[in-house]
């Protein structure tokens, strides 16, 4: 039988990716925004680009859990998903909401320090996505793993970023603070997964179940009476 061009999972993480743009098209088109249309966009780009900025951080650990090394190949199409994401909520913001009036902009992100905390995010991941492709990863050599690190500093920004866009009390957990906490602390799990010495002992954890589990499946099955 001939093979798919696109894996499973490939065509899973196109599918989910394109959903957020394709969602909001059909629901502009049909009148389905909330009341505040601007204030609906902006939002839910902001949301799909985090979600997919979790998505290629998680990448790493599940390959690390269980030794499944597709994931890996994915992340960099993610990573660029997130920043698409992420471009189109600046636009949206820039345009539609300011009508690209530079000085009342500016304005609005010095009274806002959130605002803030979203340019530095966004400026940070822009070099990651220029320099992703391999022409940029062989130029910069060891250069290029050190920057892409830098994905590690970015994700907890933008956490703190939309913390602070939500009304809420962190610590009573009113309001509309719970998502943001979810996407903090999945965060925060992957940044702690980063440590070498929990990396390496989860690696090796992880190596002894997968083969146990072999070891287990490959035993013939015993009938009891
Ligand atoms: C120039 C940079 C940025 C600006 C000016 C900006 C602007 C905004 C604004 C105005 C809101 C509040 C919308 C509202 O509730 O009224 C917002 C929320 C948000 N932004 Fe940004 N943003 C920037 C960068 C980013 C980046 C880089 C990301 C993600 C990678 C991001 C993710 C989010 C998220 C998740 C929310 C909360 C969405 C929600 O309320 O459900 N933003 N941003």
């Amino acid at each position: 039988m001939k093979r798919l061009p696109y894996t499973p999972l490939q065509i899973a993480m196109h599918i989910y990716a394109w959903s957020g743009l394709l969602l909001l098209i059909f629901d502009s088109l049909t009148g389905n925004l909330s009341p505040n249309p601007i204030q609906d966009i902006e939002q839910r780009t902001g949301r799909h680009a985090i979600t997919l900025l979790v998505l290629s951080l998680l990448c790493t650990p599940i390959n690390t859990i269980f030794k499944w090394s597709e994931p890996i190949k994915r992340r960099r199409a993610l990573g660029l998903y997130a920043f698409m994401y992420a471009t189109i909520h600046v636009i949206i913001f820039m345009d539609l909401d300011y009508g690209l009036a530079w000085s009342r902009l500016i304005q609005e992100l010095f009274q806002k320090p959130r605002l803030i905390v979203g340019v530095i995010a966004f400026i940070l991941m822009a070099p990651l996505a220029m320099t992703s492709f391999d022409i940029w990863k062989k130029r910069l050599g060891k250069n290029w793993k050190r920057l892409h690190q830098l994905i590690y500093l970015i994700a907890p920004i933008v956490v703190l970023h939309y913390v602070w866009s939500k009304k809420g009390d962190i610590l009573s957990l009113q309001g509309e603070i719970i998502k943001p906490l979810l996407y903090g602390t999945i965060i925060a799990i992957i940044l702690i997964f980063r440590i070498p010495p929990v990396r390496r002992s989860l690696a090796s954890f992880s190596t002894r179940v997968l083969a146990l589990l072999q070891k287990r499946s490959r035993l013939p099955k015993v009938d009891t009476p």
